[in-house]
């Protein structure tokens, strides 16, 4: 039986960092959910698909040719790992990611990263749709406004334009959009440890997911 850590919060609250360090300290594997939404939204922007097409959507979506190796991301031969950051394809992935026939086309896909000696898994409904029975969960959250720096400091680290009124006004309806939609809606799945990492660094997150996992 292959263990899975289940990692899902809201938008910019560190889930991405505390999930792959988690996954390297175990020597897990990790699957970054987001980035299939984003991969998908990606493909959609560059071929002009309208973002409310769920049946054209859902095609792109079922035939992703996503791989991830060694942290980088590519779409067919392209590294698009850059080009997955940017607050355009974020704003278009939460939007078709309120889509159940794409989040259909993307469940498979999911469950094959489950791969011995195990996974964590990050998202908005690994603990609740993907991995229901996932040995720990743990539901990550921050304050809007420690969101709003990590998500601020992240993007002017990679060279994309950032403004805090901007950032504030996405973050808010991403969290809406996520926790409202209709399918697989944002929130703790149950028996899911609440983390607050408001006032934590990623490696006192990290310390605070093992100790779970280890008791
Ligand atoms: O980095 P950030 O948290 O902004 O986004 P992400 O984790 O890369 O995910 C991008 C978008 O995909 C989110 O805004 C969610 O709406 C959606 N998503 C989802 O619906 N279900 C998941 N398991 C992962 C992401």
């Amino acid at each position: 039986h292959i263990p899975v850590i289940t990692i899902d919060g809201p938008t910019a609250s560190g889930k991405g960092t505390v999930a792959h360090k988690v996954a390297e300290r175990l020597g897990f594997h990790v699957l970054d959910s987001g980035a299939l939404y984003r991969l998908t939204a990606l493909a959609a922007l560059r071929r002009g698909t309208e973002l409310s097409d769920e049946h054209a959507l859902a095609k792109i979506a079922e035939r992703l040719p996503a791989k991830f190796v060694g942290g980088e991301i590519f779409l067919g031969t392209e590294n698009v790992g850059h080009a997955l950051r940017a607050e355009e394809v974020g704003n278009a992935a939460s939007k078709i990611a309120a889509l159940p026939a794409v989040r259909q086309a993307l469940y498979g896909l999911q469950l094959a990263f489950r791969e011995a000696p195990g996974l964590v898994a990050d998202g908005r409904d690994m603990g609740t749709v993907i991995f229901p029975g996932a040995k720990l969960k743990i539901f990550l959250t921050a304050s809007v406004a420690a969101r709003a720096e990590r998500r601020y400091k992240q993007l002017i680290g990679k060279g994309f334009p950032a403004n805090m009124e901007g950032l504030l006004a996405d973050l808010h309806s991403r969290d809406e959009r996520d926790m409202n939609r209709a399918v697989a809606p944002l929130k703790p799945a149950e028996g899911a440890h609440i983390l607050d990492t408001s006032d934590m660094t990623a490696d006192q997150a990290v310390e605070a997911v093992l100790e779970w996992y280890r008791h």
